[in-house]
């Protein structure tokens, strides 16, 4: 069992002052603007046309959060900040935190998602907003190079000669798997409009001739194929059972007879309680699309069961399922 929470520990989850605090001074680019140097308040309010009294107490805050030095009035980036929240570094990670301050207004209205069971947005950010979608790819597709290289090992797709990625997005997993195996072919099925930023992706490793791009709606348009492996990694959160058992049936008519499913997603255990994470996960993405959800590894291997999929297992607990079409 795990220990009891403290008051202490009860009032800081409530504190969400400190996530605003440093949501804000990535929105503002306070990072970017000190780079390696530092400035006082003052010259920082002067240089981003900002209120310096109330850029000052920001300033404090990011400094007693570790994410800012002070020294004789002077703010430096920690080394942290300066890795990861500067704009022009390549490890930059802002993107995605941007992300999760444009989805303020929509935990503002959480009360209301529990009351009504209604989510405030009716489509996702890779619908409505490409630019900040391609953004967001871009900070998973650097966090995703080392675990795609990963799966793709993982999954032994020797015998696999055309795979796709339904719902690629940066084409991550496409790249991996067709850079470890030197004779597979892959296709990545997304938006249109992600597909512009799959493309620049592809070209930049010069596997355009490699990875074709179809573009549509998985649910609503074909898949093409038939192909050897499908991967689902990190789609079916935004969408709801039915419809992901829709979309499961409908992966396993565009699979050749011995064809492979395999999922990846961050699936709860039976229970529903753990990981925290994903539970805490679940919740967002109840807020933030209009129907999304998170599933247990049983629950999509059901899916594929109903679809006619064989030898349905959790390869990788909480993380991956796979089914053979025979
Ligand atoms: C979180 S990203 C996952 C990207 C990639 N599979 C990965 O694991 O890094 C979700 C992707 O699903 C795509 N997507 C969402 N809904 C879609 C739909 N109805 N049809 C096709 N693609 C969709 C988005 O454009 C985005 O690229």
């Amino acid at each position: 069992m795990p220990r009891e929470l403290s008051l202490a520990e009860i009032f800081q989850l409530g504190y969400y002052w400190e996530t605003k605090i440093l949501l804000t001074a990535i929105k503002l680019d306070l990072f970017s603007a000190l780079d390696s140097r530092s400035f006082s308040s003052s010259e920082l309010a002067n240089r981003l046309t900002l209120h310096d009294r109330s850029l000052s107490l920001l300033l404090n805050a990011l400094v007693a959060m570790r994410v800012l030095a002070k020294h004789d009035g002077q703010f430096t980036n920690s080394s942290v900040a300066q890795q990861y929240l500067v704009k022009t570094n390549p490890e930059y990670v802002g993107n995605l935190l941007i992300l999760h301050d444009s989805e303020w207004e929509n935990w503002g209205k959480i009360e209301d998602t529990i009351r009504t069971g209604t989510s405030p947005v009716r489509q996702h950010v890779f619908e409505t907003n490409p630019e900040m979608g391609a953004n967001v790819l871009a900070v998973l597709d650097r966090i995703g190079r080392g675990s795609g290289v990963n799966l793709a090992k993982y999954l032994q797709l020797d015998e696999v000669e055309h795979l796709v990625d339904i719902g690629g997005g940066a084409g991550t997993n496409a790249i991996a798997c067709c850079q470890e195996y030197p004779h597979l072919k892959a296709t990545v099925f997304d938006l249109p409009q992600t597909l512009h930023v799959t493309e620049r992706y592809i070209k930049d490793v010069g596997l355009e001739d490699r990875i074709s791009l179809k573009p549509g709606d998985f649910n609503a348009d074909s898949l093409g194929g038939p192909y050897d492996l499908a991967l689902m990694s990190d789609i079916l959160h935004y969408q709801d059972h039915q419809t992901n058992a829709a979309l499961v049936g409908k992966v396993f008519t565009h699979l050749q007879g011995n064809g492979r499913l395999v999922i990846k997603d961050r699936f709860l255990d039976p229970g529903r309680t753990s990981p925290a994470w994903t539970t805490a996960f679940a919740v967002h993405i109840m807020v933030n699309t209009e129907h999304g959800d998170c599933f247990t590894t049983q629950e999509a291997m059901d899916w594929m069961v109903t679809a006619g999929f064989q030898s349905v297992t959790e390869l990788e607990t909480r993380a991956i399922v796979q089914g053979t079409k025979a």
